[in-house]
This record gives structure tokens, C-alpha cells and sequence, in this order.
């Protein structure tokens, strides 16, 4: 979490995900190039440096695609949640292989005459009015600096300096890059005679993102409207959470008040506490996250907070807003007003029989609360990007 500046840390699950990655990369490209060889041959052989060069242009449009797609299908279903861990590497190996393409392509068709690369580059085709004879280039180009902008500001570092809002805002320009490629693939092609097929296949990567993006907003919101029944009592306007039994051992129910933002509801044992929906690194779900070793997990990275405060364990600082909670007949009950970030709230206990037919011996012996193991969390064992 934010403890100073820390370069990254690796461990072992980085260091899977990072060889898995490589690996994917290498053995993509070296069946582009294979297959490209073997299948143009002749007069219509490829030369070895466009096959490479288009081998990382397809390579890093389709990692490109794969960073997009993860945050939708996790919030479409919690089994791909764990592939948004390291993320961010993914979108770093992207930017670099999409920065081999763009070398490759600038000094095979810039490199060579009097101008600066750079200069023939951007002053070489000035056909801004027309479609077929678009300098597409530039808009390659384009993208190439936005995702430099991103790889370069990826660590938690500039999370903290640039502050959260910001930071967020500036990675959000992912999808300006990814319109700028899907115009320079398009119109790029519109000036080869692969023009059909390359168009199809960005078209297909186009409705894939859409889709996903436009299905997983349209299942929260329908899930937000059903909303969840509201009981006066006194002065307090109470949110009701269901039976306490159907939220799973150490998982949580997410609710939506009135004015929109979520609170996660966990049920640990015979204990329930709620707490903001908005992990106070990137924003991750947290209601999506679980317990482990006593602390709720957000599901993006791995940061811990306390269910019983929303503060993460020390030597960590990062809090989050939290909830007063109750049980009447079993059901949970919120008061959807939230507290002071960090704020204690004993935790609503949750009758007997809830525990004992819901949670195995195993799980509620499990212990609880104060001391969240920070060392080595089941599934992360460093915040750090
Ligand atoms: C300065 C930046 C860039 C330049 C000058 C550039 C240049 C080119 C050129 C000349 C082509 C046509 C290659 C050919 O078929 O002969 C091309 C195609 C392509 N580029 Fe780029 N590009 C740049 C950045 C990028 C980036 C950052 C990406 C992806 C992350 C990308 C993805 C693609 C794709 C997917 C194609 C189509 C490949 C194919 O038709 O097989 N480009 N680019
Ligand atoms: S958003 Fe990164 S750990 Fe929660």
C-alpha cells in the first residue's frame, strides 16, 4: 500500500504471471511469422521485417484487446477477477511491444531517405481529407504516446502523487488509444489489399469490447434499481440486506443506496460488518473481494482492510468508509449513512443456526479481525504495482 516509494516487488505470483506472459507473446509471434512464411511464398512472399513488424502490430492490438476485456467479464463473473491482478503489466507489455512495431515500421518506411524519420513521419503524407490515403500512421502514433503516458505513471507511485481522481482519469484515456488503433488498423488497411479481413477482425475486436463493456454496465445498474427495501425506525432509514444465512461465509452482499454508492456487507462467521463498496486504491470492487486471514481483500490487488474499521492492517494506512449494521429476525439491516473513513463499528452478530447451516467448523474457527496476516495473504503478498 503507501508506504513511501517502493520499486516493484516481486513475487511469486508476479513472476507466473509475467513468464506466462512472456511466453504467450513469444509463442504468438513466432507462429505469426511461421504461419505468415509457409503461407506466402513465391512472388507473393512477405519480407521478413513487415511479417515481424505486423507479427507485434497484431500482437500488441490483441493484448490490447485482452486489457480491456478483463474488468468487464470479472464483473460479469468473480472467477476472472484474478486476472486484474498485475493488469498493469500486461498494459506495460503492451505499450512495449506496440513501441517494437512502431520502431520497426518507422525505420523501414521512414529510415531511409534524407529526412529525420520523425520529420518524414509526420510530414510525409498530409492527406488529412481523405479516407483511402489517410496518413494512418499518425494516429498509431498517437496511441503510442497515450500508452507511454500510461506505462509511465503505472506504479503506485504516481497513484499517490497524482492522486486517485486523476491518476484515474488519465488511465481512463486507454479507450481514446484504443479508438485511435482501431482507426489506424482500419484505415491502414483500407490502404493494402488484406483490406477486408484486417478490417472484419477489428470490427469483431470492436463488438467484443463494446459488448462486454455495454452488458456488465447494464447488469449493475438493473441490479442497483431493483435496489433493496428501506425500514424507518426512529431517524434512521435502514437498508434492508436479505437473511444474513444467503450471504456467503467471509464473501459479502452488495447493496446500493439511495444516492448510488454501493456498501459491501460481509458475513464472516456469526459476524456481519459493511463497509464502502470503493477500494481506496483504484476503486476495486471490495464486495466482490473476500476475507482472507481476517481481512477483507479487494479483488484487483489485494489490499486489506479490517472488516470491523475499514483500515488496513499496519503498517498500512489506507481506510475506507464504513457502515452501522444490525440483525433483526435474522435479516441484516444497514443505516446506508456512512462514517468517517476508519471508523470502528462493532459488528452485528448473526443467531446460531445462520452460522451452523451456512459455515463449515473449519470456516468459523477461522480467526478473525485485529491482526490481518500482511506478510503473505493467500493470493497477493505485495500491494506495490
Ligand atoms: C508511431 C507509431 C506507429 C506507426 C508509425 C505505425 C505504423 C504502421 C504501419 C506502417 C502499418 C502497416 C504495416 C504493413 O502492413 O505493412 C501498421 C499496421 C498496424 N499497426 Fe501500427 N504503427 C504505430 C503504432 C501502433 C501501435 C501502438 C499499435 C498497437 C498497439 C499498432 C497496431 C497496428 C496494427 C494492428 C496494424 C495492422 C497490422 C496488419 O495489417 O497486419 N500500431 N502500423
Ligand atoms: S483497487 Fe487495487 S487493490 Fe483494490
Amino acid at each position: 500500500m503507501s508506504v513511501g516509494y517502493v520499486p516493484v516487488q516481486w513475487n511469486r505470483h508476479k513472476r507466473i504471471y509475467d513468464a506466462v506472459l512472456a511466453m504467450a507473446v513469444a509463442s504468438y509471434l513466432a507462429v505469426f511469422i511461421l504461419v505468415g512464411k509457409s503461407a506466402f511464398r513465391g512472388p507473393h512472399a512477405i519480407s521478413d521485417p513487415i511479417l515481424v513488424m505486423r507479427a507485434l502490430a497484431t500482437c500488441a492490438f490483441l493484448m490490447l484487446h485482452v486489457v480491456l476485456c478483463i474488468g468487464p467479464l470479472a464483473r460479469l463473473d468473480r472467477r476472472f477477477a484474478p486476472l486484474l491482478y498485475n493488469r498493469r503489466h500486461l498494459g506495460v507489455a503492451t505499450f512495449l511491444v506496440g513501441l517494437l512495431h512502431a520502431t520497426l515500421a518507422i525505420g523501414f518506411y521512414h529510415g531511409f531517405g534524407r529526412l529525420n524519420p520523425f520529420v518524414s513521419l509526420l510530414g510525409s503524407n498530409t492527406n488529412y481529407t481523405t479516407l483511402s490515403a489517410f496518413p494512418f500512421q499518425v494516429l498509431g502514433l498517437g496511441a503510442l504516446i497515450i500508452l507511454f503516458l500510461m506505462a509511465a505513471t503505472s506504479h503506485d507511485f504516481w497513484l499517490k502523487n497524482l492522486g486517485a481522481r486523476a491518476w484515474k482519469r488519465l488511465h481512463m484515456l486507454v479507450y481514446a488509444a484504443y479508438a485511435l488503433l482501431v482507426m489506424h488498423v482500419a484505415l491502414g488497411a483500407l490502404q493494402t489489399q488484406r483490406g477486408v479481413w484486417a478490417a472484419s477482425l477489428a470490427g469483431l475486436g470492436v463488438a467484443t469490447v463494446a459488448t462486454l463493456h455495454l452488458y456488465a454496465g447494464w447488469r449493475e445498474r438493473r441490479r442497483d434499481r431493483r435496489g433493496a427495501a428501506m425500514l424507518a425506525d426512529g431517524d434512521t432509514q435502514w437498508i434492508d440486506a436479505g437473511p444474513a444465512g444467503d450471504i456467503p461465509n467471509n464473501r459479502a452482499r452488495v447493496l446500493c443506496a439511495s444516492g448510488g454508492e454501493r456498501i459491501a456487507v460481509f458475513r464472516y462467521g456469526e459476524r456481519v460488518s459493511a463497509m464502502a463498496n470503493v477500494c481506496a486504491h483504484q476503486g476495486g470492487p471490495l464486495g466482490e473481494g473476500k476475507i482472507i486471514d481476517g481481512c477483507v481483500t479487494c479483488p484487483w490487488h489485494g489490499w486489506q482492510y479490517r472488516p470491523a474499521d475499514g483500515q488496513s492492517p499496519p503498517p498500512f494506512t489506507e481506510k475506507v468508509s464504513t457502515y452501522r449494521v444490525r440483525v433483526r429476525d435474522g435479516r441484516v439491516q444497514v443505516d446506508p449513512r456512512p462514517l468517517p473513513p476508519g471508523t470502528p463499528v462493532e459488528p452485528a452478530v448473526v443467531a446460531d443456526e445462520v452460522v451452523t447451516t451456512n459455515t463449515s467448523a473449519a470456516e468459523v474457527a477461522q480467526p478473525i479481525g485485529v491482526a490481518c496476516n500482511v506478510t503473505e495473504p493467500a493470493h497477493v503478498a505485495v500491494q506495490h504495482a
